[in-house]
């Protein structure tokens, strides 16, 4: 539903240094100021943040750890039946907390000694080329606040549970891990505008949004959809189309929407075969290849 780049809402620091997340009219939470007061106070502690400090604590309410319960609780039996065998075993590994939100501090010292991978707080948008560059240090930006208790199971944002609950469970993967760092190695390695953004629009549609071949049915193993309790019910519906770097590196999304165009592996060995061996050795002008053979 959301991309890391486009999807957030504004943070702006005033004149006095305060912050303000400026929340669109339609936002769960744009009435509500005790909740707005936590998202500026929550966004502040990110911009705050120093590479190598550890990560601040945010304060949430028992309404919010409530709602990650609930979330927790139902993606945990939709994933048992649609999302592929890695993350489910990955899942199991890092044992995340299921009655309250956890720390992002906490869940790096989680992830660390399975895969290496660690997080950083983000206020909101964070730029590009930063957000997948640091993919290959083992390190991901993430969102720590948590989408209004009003609707538990909608967000419009990249929240916590997307970032954790789709991300953190993935990250715990090796095979996965690994995934990510390659996407973090083009990032570095491209020059180009184009050529990164081909580069996300391929993570796009495999970490977060994509599918693959188990046992003969499609399984999610995207983030976005192992995080959405109504897109994982959607999924097998819509348009799903071979596993094609050409295809995925032009197609355009609607990040406001479910995603109807989906691109599916045949298994792990393919997908790593395919999407891992094109980011261990994309360049600028193999992507401008790939991009003109449409
Ligand atoms: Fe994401």
């Amino acid at each position: 539903m959301f991309e890391e780049a486009q999807y957030f809402a504004p943070v702006a620091t005033q004149d006095d240094g305060s912050v303000v997340v400026e929340l669109a009219s339609g936002h769960p939470g744009f009435a509500d100021t005790v909740y707005r007061n936590r998202r500026n106070a929550i966004a502040a502690l990110a911009l705050g943040h120093k590479p190598g400090e550890p990560i601040p604590h945010a304060e949430y309410t028992d309404e919010e750890h409530h709602v990650w319960a609930l979330v927790t609780q139902e993606l945990a039996v939709k994933h048992g039946k649609y999302a592929v065998r890695e993350f489910i075993d990955a899942a199991a590994r890092l044992r995340l907390p299921t009655e309250r939100i956890p720390q992002l501090q906490e869940v790096s010292d989680l992830l660390k000694p399975i895969t290496g991978f660690g997080y950083l707080p983000a206020a909101g948008l964070v730029p590009l080329r930063e957000f997948y560059g640091v993919l290959a240090d083992g390190l991901f930006h993430s969102t720590q606040y948590i989408r209004h208790h009003s609707v538990p199971f909608y967000t419009p944002e990249p929240d916590i549970v997307h970032e954790v609950i789709g991300h953190a469970n993935t990250l715990a993967s090796p095979r996965f891990a690994e995934l990510y760092r390659l996407a973090g190695r083009a990032a570095r390695r491209v020059e180009t505008d184009e050529a990164l953004e081909f580069v996300s629009k391929v993570f796009w549609f495999t970490l977060e949004f994509g599918v693959m071949r188990e046992d003969g049915e499609s399984k999610a193993y995207g983030a976005g959809i192992l995080s959405s309790s109504g897109e994982i019910e959607e999924f097998r519906g819509m348009d799903i189309r071979p596993l094609e770097l050409t295809a995925m590196g032009t197609t355009h999304y609607d990040i406001t929407k479910y995603q109807e165009v989906l691109f599916e592996a045949e298994s792990f060995d393919h997908l790593e075969d395919v999407v891992g061996t094109f980011w261990d050795t994309c360049d600028d002008d193999s992507i401008a290849r790939l991009a003109a053979s449409r």
